[in-house]
């Protein structure tokens, strides 16, 4: 008895997804192979990569084009959420896996397959969102990753596969592991593993080294509207164009590399070199335009829903019903923020330099020191006895003894 009969399989074309393929038919018993690759908008060409798995012998080659839906409902809310993980890190490989879930579970649905299955290790964050992104949507499904217990080493895998008949190009074998969407890239190990080391120039891709940057500055005007960015530079833009265009922009002036070490869910650390240009500036300026449109309670307050949501993100969670009660709170505040921020680019920094919003609550007449001024000076007085009095009384009752 195998372990399943039709199993929809995540694929991406490399080694391990492709080894994949005959190891789930030959050791564990699977009659039906199907693959599902995503196309999130890594730029892979995803025709070659459907007839590869075609010729390793799949029933179905899919290939689902997921990249709107991608930026829209994963990347958007994400931003209006200002999440970064560890304060650092915009999840862009994370807020991929549960989309991919959702594709796979749903082929699953329509081939009437009675498991799904990924390439990931058991050393990773990876593999935690799938399995729990997979049980969120569909329970009854199993999950199987043949890569988190065939124990294999890289030779091994190659050498597994060339034995069912596959053949791997022998393109000039890079040492390192890389995840790849519209919003970014990750990049860990090989000479990365030593966190002393400089990322050689040869790992980046979407952002140019400072010393090859313009020499003259940029200036990029990011539209918001509700905290969904939708225009640059007065132009409306749909989702996916506005990443890519802005991708382009901010990654030419070497705007979007993060080298960090984070703790994986799994307990590892782990030396990490991201690129994530216009999410980054993305983030960057909603969370400036918020700075305008929010009430200082909502803004305090929503720090704390942030980094609980960035935690969940990157733990799995996406599908969660603390997610959506989170979701609900963070749209809620997103009603009235609309509105204009101004990013100067140069040398790799985006600084945000000026921000425009119909909605704002900023008020000049209130804010300025000149002779306009419009706020009621005596009302401070009273206002600090009060707030100053549980203080002053600790003070005295103190003095006491
Ligand atoms: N550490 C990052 C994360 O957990 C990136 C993972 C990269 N994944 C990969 N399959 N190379 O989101």
């Amino acid at each position: 008895m195998g372990r399943a009969d039709k199993v929809v399989l995540a694929y991406s074309g490399g080694v391990d997804t492709t080894v994949c393929i005959p190891y789930l038919m030959r050791e564990w018993g699977v009659k039906e192979v199907i693959t599902l690759a995503a196309d999130l908008g890594q730029g892979d060409e995803l025709e070659p990569i459907r007839q590869k798995a075609l010729a390793a012998g799949v029933a179905e080659s899919l290939v689902a084009d997921l990249t709107g839906e991608f930026i829209r409902d994963y990347a958007f809310p994400a931003i209006q959420a200002n999440a970064l993980y560890e304060n650092r890190y915009p999840l862009s490989t994370a807020l991929a896996r549960p989309l991919i879930a959702k594709a796979l579970v749903e082929a699953a649905d329509r081939y009437g397959a009675d498991a799904v299955a990924h390439g990931c290790t058991g050393k990773g964050n990876d593999q935690v969102r799938f399995d729990v992104a997979i049980a969120a949507l569909n329970p009854g499904l199993k999950v199987l990753a043949p890569a988190r217990e065939w124990g294999m080493s890289r030779e091994q895998t190659i050498a597994y596969g060339e034995g069912h008949g596959l053949s791997f190009p022998v393109k000039k074998s890079s040492p390192y592991s890389i995840d790849r969407n519209l919003l970014g890239r990750s990049v860990e190990a090989g000479p990365l593993e030593d966190p002393m080391n400089e990322p050689l120039e040869e790992v980046f891709l979407m952002t140019q080294a400072i010393e090859a940057t313009p020499d003259q500055p940029e200036y990029i005007d990011l539209g918001f509207t509700r905290g969904v960015p939708t225009h640059l530079n007065g132009v409306a833009l749909e989702p996916v164009a506005l990443v890519s265009q802005l991708n382009d922009v901010v990654g030419r002036h070497g705007v979007g590399r993060i080298d960090m070490v984070e703790n994986r869910l799994v307990g590892i650390k782990s030396r990490e070199i991201y690129e994530a240009p216009a999410l980054l500036v993305l983030i960057d300026a909603h969370r400036d335009l918020e700075s305008l449109t929010l009430t200082a309670d909502v803004t305090h307050y929503k720090r704390g829903i942030e980094e609980t949501y960035s935690h969940l993100v990157y733990n799995g969670l996406w599908y969660s019903p603390l997610k959506l009660a989170l979701d609900a709170f963070i749209q809620q505040t997103q009603e009235r923020v609309t509105g204009t921020v101004r990013v100067k680019l140069f040398k790799g920094n985006a600084r945000v330099v000026g921000r425009q919003s119909d909605l704002a609550l900023y008020t000049e007449a209130l804010a300025t020191y000149s002779s306009d001024d419009q706020f009621d000076h005596r009302a401070a007085e009273g206002f600090i006895y009060v707030w100053g009095l549980p203080t002053r009384v600790w003070s005295e009752k103190l003095r006491q003894g």
